[in-house]
This record gives structure tokens, C-alpha cells and sequence, in this order.
């Protein structure tokens, strides 16, 4: 009786904080320390231009963030991203000081020493035993969680919980590498805090699934067997694709591949270090994504946060992704070609997708359709966006295939920064259809819906909304309540959002609400 008040006393005082342990792979920040709600985080020192940390917290009662800027005396600029939104943030000494109320992303430069991004979940629900009945605890199948040899016992597992549907394999706190995962119908792969799996690099440790065109060849490192049902991958573990190492060696991996499954779930296992596009739900249906980051390198090419691949109904919420190559975006592509080689089903197409509450920093575009619309592309939604700094802000890149790409909205989205330029363009929007020329077809937009938008910057280049030819052409643009710059106006004439290029479109509209 006395410990339950005494509990129930403290989660009324404080919102809870809860640290998630750097799994033993890791160094800690060299240039960061941090503490929440008074707590103490574990920092991760990860790429040459950003560091993380990993952490949960319940939404309520503002909980005071303190980043200390550790070889720094005296903090004389920051950005604290999401821009739009007030965090009550103070300097003290070398500390940035301010508060949230909610679990949040965020990025956080200060003195451009390098980012430091701060990962905040809400609190864990549903966490399963490590034993018991229908768990199936890695370590139970010899599993080494060393992170010193490449272990079996993670697949072994998987494939004992498959023959119970509805188990879950348990992975717990500790460092593991590890081969190729499948996972099949109806099991729960489940990564605790603490938890890392680590892709070796090392191309003999893999089966090798494709080639990739001027690149290398590769592999799908975590797959839910082709006509799977109800595969679910969860927890607030990491999957370390070691994408630096693995690029060194001459192979690639894409990282979490739901694959001609359908009723596939993920929920926030962090996700990092990309050699290629990093997820991957191809020929997927019914797909959710919820508290998804991605944290691949500005020194890795190709490696994409999220690509969503001839598949339907799948929605992505609460996420961030950061890559050198696109953020989140859309593809179709041609059959049993390099890449899609191990595709299970023919071609389909891409509909009903939904990306919500995504931010993104990326050299290439933050949201976007393409280049391949090799099958229809329809009824794409990106909305509550922040681009954190891109070369492209959003677009529909229409660079291969016949298809045609309608009905892509783009709904409340904050571009803070754009830097650099993808492919020569440069431009927080980007519509634009081009033949590549090698007999894959040339295609049309039509019907895009770009809303309530803000542009801090527009690019160092003009904006795109740019056909092919009388035949192929972007047809059906709305605009409504962009906002240019810090402008209070939404913009009236396409001018003023320095949509420049306008050949062979038809049917640009305006319709401001505000
Ligand atoms: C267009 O896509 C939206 C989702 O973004 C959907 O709600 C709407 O029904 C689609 N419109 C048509 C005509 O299919
Ligand atoms: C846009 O138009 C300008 C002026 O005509 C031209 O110089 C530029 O090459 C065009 N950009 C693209 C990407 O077509």
C-alpha cells in the first residue's frame, strides 16, 4: 500500500522519463550531453556530421530538455528544429535549455558544431515478457549477445515461433550480429531498449538477392516471407545496418524489407546506418508504420529513409528519416530488373499511402514520387510535414515509366531549410516529367494538391512544374495558402513561389482559403 502512493505520488508530480541504453556497439557523443527531465540520456557519437539519443517521455507537463554543448564554452547560435513550433528555449553558458510537453523529434545544431538529433518516443505500451508462453527468447536459442560472432539463434528462434502463431521472438538488451532474418506468418519479432542488431558488412554472411546497376550487389537483410500475413517487428531496440563498412566492402543491404506480405506492423525500433534504400515495403498491402526513425549517413548514396514500392494502404506516422538520398518516397519499376529481381508478384501499383507527421533532412527530396512510374502512382498523401534542410523540398519526379502519377497531395508542411541541389535542382517544389531515354517511357502528373505550406526558402534555383511534351504533361495544380519566406499572405501568382519553369502544364489553379 505505502510503495502504490508513493508511486502514484511521483507520476502525478513528473512526467515520466525513461532512457533508452546504448547497446555496446556505440560510443557516447564526444560533443553532446543531455539530460531530461533531470535525468541523465545516453548519447551516441555516430556519423561525421550528427550524433542521436534515444529516449521516451509521456505527453502532459512540460519536461525541461538541457543539451550540453560539451567543447563548446559559450553557445553563440543554434536552430532548434521543428522551427514552427515554441520550445521556450534559453542559452545557459553551453547549454541549450528549453521544454516539451510531448514526445517529439528534434534536430538541434549548435555553433554548426554538428547536429545532435534527439529522439523522443511516447512511453512503451503492450511490452511483452522475456519468457513464458508463446515468447521465444533469443538467448534460449544460444543467441550471442556479445556482438563478437555472427549468431544463428536470432533466426532460430524466429523459425520455432513460427510454428505457434501469435508468438513473439524476444530479443533482449545486448549486441547481436546477425545473418539474414526471415520472418513469417503471424510472429512478432521484438527488440528491447538496449537491443542492436548489427549487419556484418561482410557479403559472405549474406545471401545475395541483386544487383544494383553501377553499384553492388545485395541483399535483404530482415524479410517477411513473400504471402505473409500479420508479421510484426516492434519494440524500441536498433537495426544497424552498418552501411559505411558494408559500402567499403562492395555490397549493399536494404534493411527492413516487408515483402509480399500484407497486415504488416512496425513500431519503434530505431533504424540506422543504411547502405541502400533502408525500408522497403514492396508488393505490401495494409502496412502501418508508427514512431519510425531512420538515421542513415550524408556520406552514404542511395541510402533513402523509407521507399514505398508497388504497394497499397500503407501509412507512416511519427517519423523521421534522415538520409543523403530521399526521405520518404514512392516508386514503381520495371520487372526482373537488378534490383527487383526477387520480387515475388508482378508489377503493381502504388495507392493509398499516407505519410503523417514526418521530418525529414536529406541532400536529395524530403517527399516524394519517384523517378520510377513504371505502374500508376494515385492518392498519395504527405501531410504535417518539417524539412528539416533538403536539395528538393517535395515533389513528383517522373523520370521512367508510362504510367501516370494523380492525385499526390502535399498538406502542411514547413520547409525550414534547403541546401546544395539533387540532380540540379534545387527548389522546395518540383514537378517535373522527363524521358531518361532508354525505351522505359515517358508519363503523366496530374492532379497534385499543395496546401498550406510554408517556404522559408525557395531554393537557389527555380521551381518546377514541367511537362514533357503536348502529350505527356503536369496537369491539375492547386495551390492553397502557401506562404513564401516569413510572408503573412499566402502567395497569388506562381511568380512569387518562383515556380518558374511552367512548359507543358495545364490547369495551375489557386485557392486560397486564408
Ligand atoms: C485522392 O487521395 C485522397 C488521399 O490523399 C483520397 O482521400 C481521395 O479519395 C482521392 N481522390 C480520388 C478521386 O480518388
Ligand atoms: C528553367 O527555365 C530556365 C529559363 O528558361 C532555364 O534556364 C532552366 O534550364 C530551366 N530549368 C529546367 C530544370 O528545365
Amino acid at each position: 500500500m505505502r510503495f502504490l502512493s508513493f508511486f502514484a505520488l511521483l507520476s502525478t508530480a513528473a512526467a515520466a522519463v525513461v532512457n533508452y541504453p546504448r547497446a555496446s556497439f556505440y560510443p557516447e557523443s564526444e560533443e553532446f550531453s543531455l539530460t531530461v527531465g533531470g535525468k541523465k540520456i545516453d548519447t551516441i557519437n555516430f556519423a561525421n556530421n550528427y550524433d542521436y539519443a534515444h529516449l521516451a517521455m509521456d505527453a502532459g507537463s512540460p519536461v525541461e530538455f538541457r543539451l550540453k554543448a560539451k567543447t563548446q564554452k559559450s553557445i553563440t547560435s543554434y536552430i532548434l528544429s521543428p522551427r514552427g513550433q515554441n520550445f521556450g528555449a534559453k542559452i545557459s553558458g553551453n547549454e541549450l535549455v528549453f521544454s516539451a510537453s510531448k514526445p517529439q523529434y528534434f534536430i538541434i545544431l549548435i555553433n554548426k558544431v554538428k547536429e545532435m538529433v534527439i529522439l523522443v518516443d511516447p512511453i512503451e505500451k503492450d511490452v511483452p515478457k522475456d519468457k513464458g508462453d508463446g515468447i521465444f527468447n533469443v538467448l534460449d536459442y544460444k543467441a550471442d549477445k556479445s556482438g563478437k560472432a555472427i549468431t544463428k539463434g536470432i533466426q532460430d528462434a524466429a523459425d520455432a515461433a513460427a510454428k505457434k502463431p501469435g508468438s513473439i521472438v524476444y530479443v533482449p538488451a545486448g549486441s547481436y550480429l546477425m545473418g539474414n532474418l526471415l520472418l513469417k506468418s503471424f510472429t512478432s519479432l521484438y527488440l528491447a531498449p538496449g537491443a542492436a542488431l548489427r549487419f556484418t558488412g561482410n557479403r559472405n554472411d549474406y545471401k545475395t538477392l541483386f544487383t544494383k546497376a553501377g553499384l553492388f550487389d545485395g541483399t535483404w537483410w530482415i524479410q517477411t516471407e513473400p504471402a505473409s500475413d500479420g508479421v510484426k517487428i516492434y519494440g524500441r531496440g536498433t537495426i544497424d545496418g552498418n552501411g559505411k563498412y558494408t559500402r567499403s566492402q562492395k555490397y549493399m543491404a536494404s534493411l527492413v524489407v516487408p515483402v509480399g506480405t500484407k497486415n504488416f506492423k512496425y513500431d519503434g525500433v530505431l533504424v540506422r546506418d543504411g547502405s541502400f534504400w533502408a525500408v522497403t515495403p514492396i508488393q505490401a498491402k495494409d502496412v502501418e508504420f508508427t514512431n519510425l526513425k531512420i538515421l542513415n549517413r550524408h556520406d552514404v548514396t542511395q541510402d533513402d529513409g523509407i521507399d514505398v514500392v508497388e504497394s497499397q494502404r500503407v501509412t507512416v506516422k511519427r517519423s523521421i528519416a534522415i538520409a543523403n538520398d530521399d526521405s520518404y518516397s514512392c516508386k514503381t519499376w520495371e520487372p526482373n530488373l537488378d534490383t527487383t529481381k526477387p520480387y515475388p508478384f508482378k508489377p503493381q501499383v502504388v495507392k493509398d499511402i499516407v505519410f503523417d507527421d514526418c521530418m525529414s533532412w536529406t541532400e536529395c527530396y524530403s517527399f516524394k514520387i519517384g523517378q520510377g512510374v513504371v505502374e500508376d502512382q494515385s492518392n498519395v498523401l504527405f501531410k504535417n510535414g518539417v524539412v528539416y534542410n533538403a536539395g528538393v523540398g517535395m515533389g513528383v519526379h517522373h523520370l521512367y515509366g508510362g504510367k501516370t502519377a494523380s492525385n499526390i497531395t502535399f498538406d502542411t508542411i514547413d520547409v525550414e531549410n534547403l541546401h546544395g541541389n539533387s540532380g540540379g535542382i534545387a527548389t522546395w517544389l518540383a514537378l517535373h516529367i522527363k524521358d531518361n531515354g532508354n525505351n522505359r517511357g515517358v508519363g503523366p502528373i496530374k492532379d497534385v494538391t499543395v496546401k498550406n505550406i510554408r517556404a522559408r526558402v525557395k531554393g537557389t534555383r527555380e521551381g518546377l512544374i514541367q511537362g514533357w511534351s503536348e502529350k505527356y504533361k503536369v496537369s491539375g495544380v492547386t495551390f492553397s495558402n502557401v506562404y513564401m519566406g516569413d510572408s503573412k499572405k499566402p502567395a497569388t501568382t506562381l511568380k512569387e513561389m518562383n515556380m518558374v519553369n511552367t512548359t507543358f502544364s495545364e490547369g495551375i489553379k489557386f485557392a486560397n482559403t486564408n
